[in-house]
């Protein structure tokens, strides 16, 4: 059985387009709450290889996506720089402040042991996955990865971030540098694991000067999808450059992606017009009307399949799908996208 999601990202249209949703593993489901009260915090959580290979599995049980996202996070790479990260409750991630003067000593420590557990998930994954459905693994880009080192957790504007850019160039390009060495190793051990596709969230990539943009969003990214290919690794990259606007033109030309992720806010007739008529695009249902559910979904479903109906296109959100979702509404997205078909 051939796996509708790779067809799209070899350029092919397919109608009705695969589905998956960004965070589809998650607190909108009863059964991922579940065993989330299992585990002792979310680090562990990622790092609990039967854990972590059940909740991916559980949305395809129930939803039947064309793909499986791997579960674990972003912010697992910082860790394996040697710094300090964990969850709390209510408040999101946290981490240990970074300095330019904290960057000058770090190093890239033992990727593959540090996070081996994720490689362990991903060989889970791709022997207990249905035959039609694609396993994604994934990564956060350098730039959005650093935002949260530097901010110590997640903020507002990302002021620290950009600031040190500007004083601190070359603090800044050594750290990003760090990160996208470091990523290629953890995205290597994914692909070598069963990955199909890899998938690189740059949730942080809106707002940026244009110079500032090719320097901390479309350099690293391409020194990832480069050292990948160096090394043999040959399966599709999704690049996901939230919020970049016009800069998603750019992101298409240089930064190495085969496929890109659309945001919600992204116009689509412009995005349509303006990015390569070849390139598999993804997206771009705002989570709010998944969350607001009726006919208002319906419409802005068919709108969405409709706009990209020549196009390789993979239905998606345009970002993570909020705890408050209910299943109902997964399941009429799916079933409208699907029109009773497959
Ligand atoms: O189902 C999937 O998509 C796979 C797993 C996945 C998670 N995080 C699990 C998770 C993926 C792909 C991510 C990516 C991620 N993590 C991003 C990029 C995508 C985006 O949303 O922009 C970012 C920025 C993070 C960092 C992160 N992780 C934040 C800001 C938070 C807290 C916010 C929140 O939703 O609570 C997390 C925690 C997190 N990662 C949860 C899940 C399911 C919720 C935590 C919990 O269950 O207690």
């Amino acid at each position: 059985m051939s796996k509708i999601l790779l067809d799209v990202l070899n350029g092919n249209p397919v109608s009705p387009p695969p589905v998956w949703l960004m965070r589809q593993a998650g607190r909108y489901l009863s059964e991922y709450r579940e065993v989330r009260a299992t585990a002792k915090d979310f680090i562990d959580f990622c790092l609990s290889p039967d854990k972590a290979t059940e909740v991916t599995l559980q949305p395809i049980r129930r939803f039947g996506f064309d793909a499986a996202i791997l579960f674990a996070d972003i912010l697992l790479i910082p860790m394996a720089l040697g710094r300090k990260v964990w969850f709390v409750a209510g408040e999101g991630p946290q981490l240990d402040p970074l300095s330019a003067a904290d960057i000058e000593n770090m190093e890239i420590g033992d990727v593959e042991g540090l996070l081996g557990p994720v490689g362990q998930t991903v060989k889970n994954l791709s022997v207990s996955l249905p035959d039609e459905t694609a396993l994604i693994g994934f990564a956060g880009a350098p730039w959005t990865v650093a935002t949260y080192m530097i901010e110590g957790g997640g903020s507002k504007d990302r002021w620290n971030a950009r600031r040190m850019y500007w004083e601190n160039p070359e603090a800044m390009a050594r750290l990003l540098d760090l990160l996208a060495d470091a990523t290629i190793r953890y995205l290597i051990m994914q692909a070598k694991a069963g990955a199909e596709v890899l998938k690189i969230f740059d949730s942080w990539a809106e707002g940026l000067p244009p110079p500032m943009f090719e320097d901390v969003v479309i350099r690293p990214t391409r020194r990832i999808v480069d050292g990948l290919r160096e090394n043999g690794v040959n399966v599709p990259v999704i690049g996901f450059p939230k919020g970049a606007g016009p800069n998603y033109v750019t992101y298409a030309r240089e930064s190495g992606a085969n496929a890109l992720a659309l945001d919600y806010g992204l116009n689509t007739q412009w995005a349509l017009d303006a990015l390569p008529k070849d390139m598999p695009l993804q997206g771009q249902l705002d989570p709010a009307v998944l969350r607001a559910g009726g006919s208002a979904l319906d419409v802005e479903v068919d709108r969405i399949i409709s706009a990209f109906r020549e196009r390789p296109h993979i239905f998606n959100l345009g970002h993570g799908i909020t705890p408050d979702v209910p299943v109902e509404h997964v399941e009429r997205l799916v079933s409208r996208i699907r029109g009773g078909k497959r």
